[in-house]
């Protein structure tokens, strides 16, 4: 009879959906990778063919992270989060809020603006990607336009780099000074959902 609170009095801590932990490190991966492609054909690569395929590796991959941001928004709205852990101070939880809300803010508009960039570059209506797929560019973008869009870019990469300090530094601040010992966090991949993570995605949370 006592079995239902006991067991969550010791897993209080209630994980994301399969769903959203497959879409959080997907994405995590991809922007880490594309940062770095980012930096690797701006800032360090001679004109050529090789920073030619880094750039075209770098469409992709953002084109990638424009796609799966917004399918990640849609099933967000659709299904709630899961409750935080009842200690975490207010502060905190709005700090967690708004910082999640940039980051889907952040990883479509900073592809967007990678996109309006290029667009002032070309006079073709796409943009290769890897294998060819074309990437319909934003029609009646001239150079000026271009330019102004890849410095919001750079902005807005700076922005995100912040952001991800924030996020990673209020993560490990989680798992190893305000629940030290306990490994289970509320987004670790590659691990099977409790049966309190089922009932906490008809709870709501933020
Ligand atoms: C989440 C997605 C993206 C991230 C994290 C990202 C990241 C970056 C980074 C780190 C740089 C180097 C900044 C610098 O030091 O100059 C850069 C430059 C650039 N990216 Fe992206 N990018 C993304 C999406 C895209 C997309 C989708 C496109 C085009 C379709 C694109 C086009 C460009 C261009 C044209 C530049 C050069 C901008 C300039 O220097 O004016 N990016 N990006």
């Amino acid at each position: 009879m006592a079995t239902v609170p006991e067991v969550r009095e010791q897993h209080p801590l209630r994980r994301y959906s399969n769903p959203a932990v497959a879409f959080h490190w997907i994405t995590a991966t991809l922007v880490i990778v594309q940062v770095i492609l980012g930096f690797a054909f701006a800032e360090f690569m001679e004109r050529g063919p090789a920073r030619s395929e880094v750039f075209v590796w770098h469409k992709t991959i953002g084109a990638t992270i424009l796609l799966l941001s917004i399918a990640r928004l849609i099933y967000r709205l659709n299904n709630p989060p899961p409750p935080f852990p009842p200690e975490l101070p207010q502060w905190e939880r709005v700090a967690a809020v708004w910082n999640h809300r940039a980051f889907y803010f952040l990883l479509i508009a900073l592809p967007l603006t990678g996109l309006v960039a290029v667009s002032g570059m070309t006079d073709n209506w796409y943009t290769p990607l890897i294998g060819g797929i074309p990437l319909p560019v934003v029609p009646g973008i001239g150079e000026s336009t271009g330019d102004l869009s890849g410095d919001l870019h750079v902005v807005l990469v700076f922005t995100t780099i912040a952001l991800l300090v924030l996020h990673i530094g209020a993560a490990l601040k989680q798992q190893f000074f305000d629940r030290p010992g306990r490994m289970a966090g509320r987004m670790p991949p590659f691990q099977p959902r409790t049966h309190e993570a089922v009932v906490s995605d008809r709870s709501g949370a933020d």
